[in-house]
Formats: C-alpha cells, sequence, structure tokens
C-alpha cells in the first residue's frame, strides 16, 4: 500500500497573527510555484491563529491543524479547547502528546489515547507523537518506551480507527538539539513501530500508516531520512518556521 508522504511544521509557541498570516502565504505560494511531488503540507500554529490560517489556507491542499486537543466533550476545565470547537472552524487534525506537553504538561499514555479517542470520533486524524529520552536510550529502552507509548494510548481501538492515525516518532534529544537520529537510528526505529502497530492491528493496517520522523529535520537531511524504507516524512519544529526551509525538506522526497 502507497503511504501518505507528509511535511509537517509544528509551530509551538510562535509567530503572531500577522507573522503566521504572512508565513502561512509564503507556504501557500511557494507550495504553488515549487512542490512538484505527491507530498502533503500541514502546518500545526498556535490555537489562537487556527480560525484564520484555516480560512487562509482553504483550496490549497495545505492542512492546518491543532498542537492539542482536550479529550473532554466540553465542560469547566479552563483554558482547554475541545474537538467539536476545532471541527467547528474547519480544523480536523491535531497533534497529540508531543515530548513538550509530556514533558510540561504532565501528558501520558493514558491521556494521549484518550485525547486519540475524542479525535476519532469527531473526524479529526491525530498526529500521535512517541519517543524516547537521552537516558532511555542510553539504558538501552528505547524500544520498549516506543512500545509502551504504543499499546497503552492505542489499546482497544479498531483497526480501522488505527488506520486513520499517524504516527510521528521524535526521539526527546534530537528535538531543537540540532542532534538528529541518522536515517539508520530512525529507520530502525520505525521499523519497530510499524510492527508494534502490526501486532495491535494488522500487518496491513500498519502498512499503511504514515510514520513521519522529527527531530532537528533540516533540508540537508530530509532527502537521506527520507529514501529509508520506513520513514514517509517529517514533523519538523525550528525549519518550518522559514518558509524556503520548510518547502526544500517538502521537496526532498
Ligand atoms: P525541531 O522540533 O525540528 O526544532 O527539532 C521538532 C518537533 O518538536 O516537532
Amino acid at each position: 500500500m502507497k503511504r501518505q508522504k507528509i511535511a509537517a511544521g509544528n509551530w509551538k509557541m510562535h509567530k503572531t497573527l500577522l507573522e503566521g498570516q504572512g508565513l502561512a502565504q509564503e507556504i501557500r505560494t511557494m507550495a504553488d510555484s515549487e512542490l512538484m511531488n505527491d507530498a502533503t503540507l500541514m502546518v500545526f500554529p498556535p490555537f489562537i491563529h487556527l480560525q484564520s490560517l484555516a480560512k487562509q489556507m482553504e483550496g490549497s491542499g495545505i492542512i492546518v491543524g491543532a498542537q492539542n486537543i482536550n479529550q473532554f466533550e466540553q465542560g469547566a476545565y479552563t483554558g482547554e479547547v475541545s474537538a467539536s470547537m476545532l471541527t467547528s472552524i474547519g480544523v480536523h487534525h491535531t497533534l497529540i502528546g508531543h515530548s513538550e506537553r509530556r514533558q510540561y504538561y504532565n501528558e501520558t499514555n493514558a491521556s494521549c489515547g484518550a485525547k486519540i479517542q475524542t479525535s476519532l470520533k469527531h473526524g479529526i486524524t491525530p498526529v500521535y507523537c512517541i519517543g524516547e529520552t537521552l537516558e532511555e536510550r542510553e539504558s538501552n529502552r528505547h524500544f520498549d518506551v516506543v512500545s509502551a507509548q504504543l499499546t497503552e494510548a492505542l489499546a482497544g481501538l479498531s483497526n480501522d480507527d488505527i488506520a486513520k492515525c499517524i504516527i510521528a516518532y521524535e526521539p526527546v534529544w534530537a528535538i531543537g538539539t540540532g542532534k538528529t537520529a541518522s536515517a539508520e537510528q530512525a529507520n530502525e526505529m520505525h521499523i519497530h513501530i510499524r510492527k508494534v502497530l502490526s501486532d495491535i492491528s494488522s500487518a496491513e493496517t500498519a502498512n499503511g500508516i504514515s510514520i513521519l520522523y522529527g527531530g532537528s529535520v533540516k533540508p540537508d537531511n530530509a532527502q537521506s531520512l527520507f529514501s529509508m524504507s520506513d520513514i514517509d516524512g517529517a514533523l519538523i519544529g525550528g525549519a518550518a518556521l522559514k518558509a524556503r526551509d520548510f518547502l526544500d525538506i517538502a521537496k526532498a522526497f
């Protein structure tokens, strides 16, 4: 099965509205004139820009998604944003479980699992982020940590629902550090992830799921990452804040 190739930009807590609109416009214009392959572009700006950017990107094929979602339908959860709020402004994708949210906002595999279920119920595609810390890799626990992140969050989902997920493998030690996992190291983990997905669903389902790599992806390392058998795209932080770099990464498929 042919998997979707994806270049996704995680803007994190960057850009004012005006700056975000400017970046989105640049990305749209460059994609229109330069992007000749079949890559799907996604941008994940801060919540407060979503409505404006979703409208701005209409008709471009560029997907605008959220960086987080709340697992509850509605209620007394000050500061949170629900699935139906997102779909009501035309947003149908969300990151879930980014390592910064696990680290600073106590997100766990269980809470991520609840968010994934809520997203799927509302027709929102979850981009589920997983990955080990440096200490976990150095103590040779990286495969087990990633297995648990997958099984504890996805357990109980039907094959059809698992098929709707996108996975982003982001080793924590490679995020924002300039240290990328080598293409071989990343691919080794992607193969492991696909095996775990196959065990909890089916080989066919696992083969259809796009698995993105994230962690210091740049124009000069994208091509070697994308040439690997099980790397279907990238979740890009720093380099996604520059339209030129973002597009050069997307063109590297
Ligand atoms: P980075 O961030 O590309 O700046 O390392 C990746 C991410 O956190 O998604």
